[in-house]
């Protein structure tokens, strides 16, 4: 640790001297002043790391100009020095947000060991401020995008929920249409913030290990980790735990899950205390939940408590409007991510896209973006940078069009018949879609429909 700039403030000279003549040799930069009102100027004018500061000035007391600091440069370590120490004036400084306290006469090792210990500290801070910003740009409300009405009004109820009290959210939706953004966002955009987000598949362990992984582990009770561990529930009080895929949560489990909703409490696996905790428990699903509850899987006293706030997040394909903004938004990530200065997309290549069903949802979209992004180095998307699984759904001009007739022949009802059970599946029954991928006018797609009693 070397060159960081530490203003020394301290009136007797002699102290100064030995004292800035020694941190020099430590490979710090020192600034020397031998006044309060000339520290703080110093301060206006230089990048400082780090301040010592004596207690006893001459035209001002140390305390003084802490409190000015405390105001004008919040995060800067202060380190008071004072061979007149009370417990009040210590008190007093730290309340004042100094680093810590040293009384004089000291040694300097303590001192160098007191300014390492600062000068970390800080960086440290710094860092996790800029993680937290960075985890709001990516994850809070501003990264959500969408025009389609359902989504502009899930995104302002979801605001709305994410600074009230409510403590439990359901959001379901098919793979890849945004749950997990939504919960993080939920998360960042509340006064748990700073607290914090974990979440846990519910699928992805057996029920045992799903167990151990939410709830913890006394010591003693395994073998494996003997000296016992503490679950999700317990390392995230204060903020936000996200179930998902809770349909796959064995009824045992679902049982203490509820018992924690409504008592805040729950026991560690293997241990007799019951222990408190504050969260927010989101719970999300890509199958109906209802359907769970129906088959006997899910319990429905649960299902019940956790669906006081619903949310059905539409599929991709039943709000195509939202592909253009999507497209333009992963471009723009993209970009940043690969240094590419892609710019668009052509009308003809969004007309595709939005004609496309998107099974994969949001996600599906957003790695063919990427794909593309990747392998083509163009400015302007185009048609032919679209590949063939999704060209293949675009309904065929005239000139393209060669269905080859089967040597045996074919019974063209039945063909007629599957096509249109096709595209209605493909638009997921959306007439209009499934007309333009036939080429009908939907009255004419409805008449056909009615005819294969398919309407
Ligand atoms: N409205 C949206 N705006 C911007 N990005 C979105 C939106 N919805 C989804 N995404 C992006 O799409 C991808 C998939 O979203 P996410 O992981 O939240 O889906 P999910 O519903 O949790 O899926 P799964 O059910 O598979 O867990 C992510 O990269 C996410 O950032
Ligand atoms: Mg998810």
């Amino acid at each position: 640790m070397a060159n960081e700039r530490i203003l020394l403030v301290e009136d007797e000279k002699l102290i100064r001297w030995s004292l800035a003549n020694r941190l020099s040799k430590e490979g710090f930069q020192v600034v020397e002043a031998d006044r309060g009102g000339d520290a703080l100027k110093v301060m206006e004018d230089q990048e400082v790391d780090l301040v010592l500061l004596d207690y006893r000035l001459p035209d001002m007391d140390g305390l003084s100009v802490l409190r000015k600091l405390g105001d004008s440069h919040r995060n800067m370590p202060v380190i008071m020095m004072t061979a007149y120490s009370t417990v009040e004036s210590a008190i007093e400084a730290m309340k004042l947000g100094a680093f810590d306290y040293l009384n004089k006469p000291f040694e300097i090792d303590e001192l160098l060991v007191t300014i390492q210990k600062a000068l970390e500290t800080t960086a440290l801070k710094r860092e996790l401020g800029r993680f937290r910003r960075e985890q709001e740009r990516q994850f809070g409300f501003q990264s959500l995008v969408g025009r389609n009405p359902r989504m502009t009004e899930i995104f302002s109820l979801m605001r709305k929920m994410a600074i009230s009290s409510a403590s439990t959210i359901l959001l379901q939706g098919e793979n890849g249409t945004g749950k997990d953004l939504i919960a993080h966002a939920i998360h960042y955009a509340s006064d748990r913030a700073k607290k914090p987000f974990m979440d846990i598949t519910c699928s992805s362990l057996p029920e045992d290990f799903l167990q151990r992984e939410i709830l913890g582990h006394e010591k003693g009770t395994f073998e494996d980790v003997p000296a016992g561990k503490k679950g999700i529930l317990e390392m995230a009080d204060g903020g936000t735990v996200l179930f998902d895929e809770i349909g796959q949560m064995g009824l045992g489990l679902q049982g203490k899950i509820l018992r924690f909703i409504e008592e805040k409490t729950f026991k560690r696996v293997g241990g007799t205390d019951d222990i408190r905790s504050d969260l927010r428990i989101i719970a999300a699903s890509h199958t109906p939940l209802a359907e769970a509850v129906k088959r006997g899987d899910f319990r429905e006293d649960l299902y019940q408590r956790l669906k006081v706030i619903p949310v059905q997040i539409p599929p991709l394909r039943e709000r195509p409007e939202d592909i253009p903004l999507l497209v333009n938004h992963f471009i723009d990530q993209f970009n940043r991510e690969f240094k590419k200065d892609a710019r668009g997309v052509t009308q003809g290549a969004l007309k595709i896209l939005m004609e496309y069903p998107f099974p994969g949802n949001v996600r599906e979209l957003r790695n063919l973006v990427e794909r593309i992004m990747i392998l083509e180095a163009k400015e302007v998307i185009d048609v032919d940078d679209l590949p063939s699984e999704i060209l293949g759904q675009a309904p065929a001009t005239p000139s393209q069009t060669t269905f080859l007739l089967p040597p045996g022949g074919v019974i063209l009802e039945n063909v007629e018949r599957s096509l249109l059970e096709q595209a209605l599946k493909r638009t997921g029954g959306n007439q209009t879609r499934a007309a333009r991928l036939l080429g009908l006018t939907r009255d004419t797609l409805r008449y056909r429909l009615k005819k294969y009693d398919l309407g």
